[in-house]
């Protein structure tokens, strides 16, 4: 098969034959239909962001295509499916704190790497082996439209942030970071599980575009870098309690932003942690313990938040036209990652199809 080979950091990605991957038990071999460029993948393969990867690989976190070949121990999975690939891959000899890659990415920590030697490779590449669980029917598709499903990379991990904070129908959520790739996709997901959202973000324009998409389900307020201010214009446009808060700010953020959002929650309210701050974040304890506050760090998201995604989506709560997705052949595939860095923000994918 063709597949795209990162085999130096720094180099570009070479597409080139490869064997064929080889079936095991409690596997599935997928034909690589559509799969998510990240926008900082150029990054990762240039060694910036020291991600633990052993070289040679394929990279490619998950993606969209249809089964090849299925083990015998999968029950409702046939040759021809429609499906997703969840590149969340955890140990299964430990089921309360396994350790987890995300399979042609990164190894998450040096204990997983074990696990990143035998689902070595990802999705830049005709066929991609992946571990049965990390596979979502999504039921059929037109094939034209395999790219904007790759959109479920995307909004799963505000829901899985979500999840995680246990957001109700009803309640408010305030997503800060809400101009971001991940950010903005909170805001729809929010919108989706019946919640009103507080946006939070500094580029005026992306939060238009928020109010614009989402109508009165969203306030947005634009952030100013002044701690208490910024937390009384979320507090009033909340317009009541915020309920919950889903922190998605990016590694240059300082960490005062992260609290004036994370301050501005209810009295029993719940705060999720999923951004890439580096700094520690000082909270203030006698206010955590009196008001019973929850703060919670949240990675990717729980196997079953695919299915229930897909649900969202088949019901309409989620829209995946609202993706503007622009989709490069493999042998393209270094095209692709300039473009997928130039061209990031709320509601935009760069798309390789194998
Ligand atoms: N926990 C997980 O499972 C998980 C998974 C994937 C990604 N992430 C994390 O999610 C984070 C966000 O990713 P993204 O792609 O959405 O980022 P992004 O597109 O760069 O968006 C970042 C957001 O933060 C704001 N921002 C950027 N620089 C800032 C600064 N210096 N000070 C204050 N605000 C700033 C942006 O506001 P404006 O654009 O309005 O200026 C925007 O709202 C990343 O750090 C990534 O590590 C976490």
């Amino acid at each position: 098969m063709k597949a795209a080979v990162l085999k130096a950091l720094g180099a570009p990605l070479a597409v080139e034959s490869v064997p064929d991957p080889v079936l095991g038990t409690g596997e599935v071999i997928v034909d690589v239909v559509a799969t998510r460029m990240l926008a900082y993948a150029g990054e990762v393969f240039s060694g910036e962001r020291q991600y633990l990867l052993e070289l040679p690989i394929v990279p490619g976190p998950g993606g969209v295509g249809r089964v090849r070949a299925v083990g015998p121990d999968a029950t409702r999975l046939a040759v021809g499916d429609w499906v997703s690939i969840d590149p969340t891959v955890r140990s299964r000899d430990d089921t309360v704190s396994p350790d987890i890659i995300l399979q042609g990415l990164t190894a998450g920590s040096q204990a997983a790497l074990r696990l990143q030697r035998h689902y070595h490779d990802g999705a830049f590449a005709q066929q991609v082996r992946v571990p049965t669980e990390n596979i979502s029917l999504i039921g059929a598709i037109d094939a034209a439209d395999a790219g904007r499903w790759c959109a479920l990379g995307t909004l799963l991990i505000p829901y899985g942030g979500l999840l995680a904070g246990r957001l109700a129908a009803g309640e408010t959520v305030l997503v800060n970071g809400a101009t971001g790739a991940f950010g903005s996709a909170g805001v729809a997901v929010g919108v989706a599980m019946g919640a009103s959202v507080v946006a939070t973000g500094r580029n005026e324009a992306a939060l238009a575009d928020l109010e614009r998409r989402f109508g009165n389900r969203v306030r947005t307020v634009k952030m100013t870098g002044n701690e208490e201010d910024d937390r009384r214009q979320m507090q009033r446009a909340a317009d009541g309690p915020v309920d919950c808060v889903l922190d998605l700010l990016p590694p240059m953020a300082e960490s005062s932003w992260v609290r004036a959002a994370v301050l501005a929650v209810r009295p029993c309210g719940r705060a999720i942690l999923m951004g890439g701050i580096r700094d520690d974040v000082a909270l203030p304890y006698a206010w955590m313990m009196r008001e019973c506050i929850e703060i919670r760090g949240q990675w990717m998201y729980p196997r079953d938040a695919t299915q229930r995604m897909i649900g969202l989506i088949r019901s309409g709560l989620i829209r995946l036209e609202d993706f503007a997705v622009t989709e490069f052949p493999l042998d393209k595939v270094n095209e692709a990652v300039a473009h997928a860095a130039g061209n990031t923000g709320p509601f935009k994918m760069t798309v390789v199809r194998p």
